[in-house]
C-alpha cells in the first residue's frame, strides 16, 4: 500500500507492507525520522507525540493509513531556518534534558500548548503535559523550560 502525506512541510510517498503499521513505525523506520520515540507503543507515555493536521496525537496509536493525505509535524519539523524552536531552546537553556528519551514528545506537546495558549497557567501547563511521562522524573526542570519558553520565568 502506498501512502502520500506531508511530513514537516515536505510531500512524502511511502510504501507500507501491511495495513496495521503505525504512523510511528513509518516515521521512524520508513521515513528516517527517529525523533519521535517508541517507548510504550500503547499511548501511555507521549514519547511519540506528533501533530496530525495540527492535533497532538500519539503516533503509536495512529495507523499510518490514517495519515494518508494529511499533514504531520514531528519534532524534526519544529526548527525553522536553522533556528531551534523556542521550546527546544528553552529545554537546553534550563537543563531540562536527562536521558532525553521523553524530550522530543514533550517538546512537541509543549510547542502545541504554547501555540494555542501562549501564557498558560500552572494548572494548564501541567494538564497539557500530563500525557507525557519522564522516566528520569525531571519534571521540575521540564516545567521550568516551558515557563521559560512562554516568557513566564527566567532561566535557572
Ligand atoms: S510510544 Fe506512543 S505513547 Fe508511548
Ligand atoms: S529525560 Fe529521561 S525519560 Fe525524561
Amino acid at each position: 500500500m502506498r501512502l502520500t502525506c506531508t511530513v514537516n512541510g515536505e510531500r512524502r510517498e511511502v510504501d507500507v507492507d501491511w495495513e496495521g503499521e503505525s504512523l510511528l513505525y513509518v516515521l521512524r523506520e520508513r521515513l528516517g525520522l527517529p525523533g519521535s520515540k517508541n517507548a510504550c507503543e500503547q499511548g501511555e507515555c507521549g514519547s511519540c507525540s506528533v501533530l496530525l493536521d495540527g492535533e497532538l496525537v500519539c503516533a503509536c496509536l495512529v495507523l499510518a493509513a490514517q495519515a494518508d493525505g494529511h499533514h504531520v509535524v514531528t519534532v524534526e519539523g519544529l526548527a525553522r531556518d536553522g533556528e531551534l524552536h523556542p521550546v527546544q531552546e528553552a529545554f537546553t537553556v534550563t537543563g531540562a534534558v536527562q536521558c532525553g528519551f521523553c524530550t522530543p514528545g514533550l517538546i512537541v506537546a509543549a510547542a502545541d500548548l504554547l501555540a494555542h495558549n501562549p501564557s498558560p497557567s500552572e494548572d494548564e501547563l501541567r494538564e497539557a503535559l500530563s500525557g507525557n511521562l519522564c522516566r528520569c522524573t525531571g519534571y521540575a526542570k521540564i516545567f521550568d523550560a516551558v515557563r521559560f519558553a512562554a516568557g513566564l520565568s527566567d532561566a535557572k
